[in-house]
């Protein structure tokens, strides 16, 4: 099937609650679900939780709950979140759930088979209190990096999956399929790193602590959670049970959106071990940069996290989804701040966008009696330099999208909007109106409406609450609000606006907004 579309996020470690960043990468994997959607594919979006491993041990363990209670309130939490951010996924896989274990213990037995797994001992510089391995180069002055005790050498039996074996046959991979990493620097960053210094044999088992799935055949052995997490995106389609149907539908993915710290997890391990499984590999790993703070990384200890809720509750969800996409840019990272947050929402989603739908439905409303004049064809160097910019347009946005760039592709969008702004200005309504040159006015306003109707239909995926309430006050139906129309200019006939324009976003006072904001 090529019109199938399976696009996943990582699956979130429970620890504390999402902020911005974290919601980042979800609402950017919705948006390309809702765009192929759109688009015609039949499409699957998956999501979850990653809920082994030492770290969340030791969270439960200080909230006074079994490592599964907390988990099961974190992923309650989890969903929660989403269904306010309203992302469309399909399925919601924990790495608690029977299912997923069954079948991580299924391939982990696969690879012992095999002999890409085997039985060694692994040595390293261990930390008591912190029940913690580091490499030397991990320490602080000699000494443990996150309690600052002295550490001691320490070897104990443990398994290690054979990635030495496949490191040619990555690079291969990697030569083969231009498509596989983006962007492509993200692919340099690991050939030069990890892959030709010498790609070590990764240790897959752990004995320090219990949290995760055991090893069926050697239960004193809990699999290492990155072993355990990955294979999320196989086990939730249903890999290796007799209910695999969508996997046989879906399987791979088409797109895969991360974060760039866990890029050599996505890129190196991810690919082996599917390798290892004789599968195919997804189609695109996109990795994405960070939200950042004006003082850096968002932290509890620095008191600056910022939680989507606080966006959300006071601008609504589609101001929200709009900064996030619109402030992430393709080779850096994206940067937040209260300040950037208010002009984006007065600036480009009140005036900008807002104003343009306004002024438009009253001028029908008041040359027109509300009903959109038919299409007359090009009538004079200003409509149709308008009318080619708007085109092209389109099409650089709906490329820029297709190529990940999605804070270029909203930026070419905002660029239309000006435009169209602008083309108010060039053609005076109002003048034209005094003047009585009624063909030329309803060449305005049919311009005017039809570049909105697209630009309404290109920020579906985007903020489809907003959109929908554009096209339903210029009053376009539903056939005319499909992808596919897109393309055509001339297709509006009997269209009536609203009687009276309903402002999509309600201006703010700056100063109010940020003291909100910094609060
Ligand atoms: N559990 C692993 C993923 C396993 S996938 C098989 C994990 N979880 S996480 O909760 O720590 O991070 C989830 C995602 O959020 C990652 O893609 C990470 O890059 C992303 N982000 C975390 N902080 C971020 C920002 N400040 N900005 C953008 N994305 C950020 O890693």
């Amino acid at each position: 099937m090529d019109k199938k579309f399976y696009v996943t996020t990582p699956i979130y470690y429970p620890s504390g609650k999402f902020h911005i960043g974290t919601a980042y990468t979800t609402v950017l994997a919705d948006t390309y679900k809702r765009l192929k959607q759109l688009q015609g594919y039949d499409t699957f979006m998956l999501t979850g939780t990653d809920e082994h491993g030492q770290k969340i041990q030791t969270v439960a363990e200080k909230n006074g709950k079994t490592p599964q209670e907390h988990v099961d309130e974190m992923a309650e939490q989890a969903k929660e979140l989403w269904k306010q951010m309203d992302i469309h996924y399909d399925y919601f896989i924990r790495t608690t759930d029977p299912k997923h274990k069954e079948v991580v213990q299924k391939i982990f037995e696969f690879y012992l088979q095999k002999g890409d797994i085997y039985k060694g001992t692994y040595e390293g510089l261990y930390c008591m209190p912190c029940e913690s391995y580091f490499t030397e180069s991990q320490l602080v002055d000699g000494k443990c990096p996150d309690c600052g005790r002295e550490v001691k050498l320490m070897k104990e039996e443990a398994y290690f999956f054979n990635m030495k074996k496949y490191a040619d046959k990555l690079l291969q991979y990697y030569d083969e399929h231009p498509d596989f990493i983006y962007p492509e620097y993200r692919k340099t960053e690991m050939i030069n790193n990890f892959i030709k210094p010498g790609l070590e044999d990764l240790c897959v088992t752990r004995t320090t602590f219990d949290w995760g799935i055991k090893v069926s055949s050697d239960p004193k052995h809990v699999i290492y959670v990155w072993l355990d997490a990955l294979a999320n995106y196989l086990t939730a389609v249903g890999y290796m049970t007799d209910n695999d149907e969508l996997f046989k539908k879906y399987w791979s993915p088409d797109l895969q959106i991360i974060g760039k710290d866990i890029a050599r997890f996505h890129l190196i391990y991810w690919p082996i071990f599917l390798m290892a499984l004789d599968l195919p590999l997804p189609k695109t790993i996109f990795v994405h940069n960070w939200i950042m703070m004006k003082d850096g990384k968002m932290s509890k200890s620095k008191g600056n996290v910022v939680y989507p809720e606080k966006l959300i509750d006071r601008y609504g969800l589609d101001a929200t989804r709009y900064f996030l996409l619109r402030e992430m840019p393709l080779s850096q990272d994206g940067l937040y701040t209260p300040d950037s947050f208010i002009e984006r929402y007065n600036s480009d989603l009140c005036n900008d966008l807002g104003n343009l739908v306004n002024r438009t439905v009253s001028m029908v409303n008041k040359y027109f009696d509300g009903i959109v004049p038919e299409y007359t064809g090009i009538i004079n160097d200003v409509d149709k330099e308008f009318e080619e910019f708007a085109q092209s347009q389109l099409e650089k946005v709906v490329n820029l999208m297709e190529k990940y760039e999605m804070a270029n592709a909203i930026q070419e969008i905002w660029a239309l909007i000006s435009r169209t702004n602008k083309y108010i200005d060039e053609t005076r309504p109002w003048e034209l109106a005094k003047n009585e040159e009624i063909e030329k006015l309803k060449s305005s306003m049919y311009h005017l409406i039809e570049n909105i109707r697209k630009i309404g239909i290109i920020l579906l995926p985007i903020m489809e609450s907003t959109s929908k309430n554009l096209l339903r006050q210029i009053g376009i139906p539903e056939e005319l609000q499909t992808w596919d129309s897109l393309k055509p200019y001339d297709k509006l006939k009997n269209i009536k606006v609203i009687e009276k324009g309903e402002p999509l976003f309600l201006r703010k006072n700056v100063e109010e907004e940020l003291e909100y904001l910094r609060s």
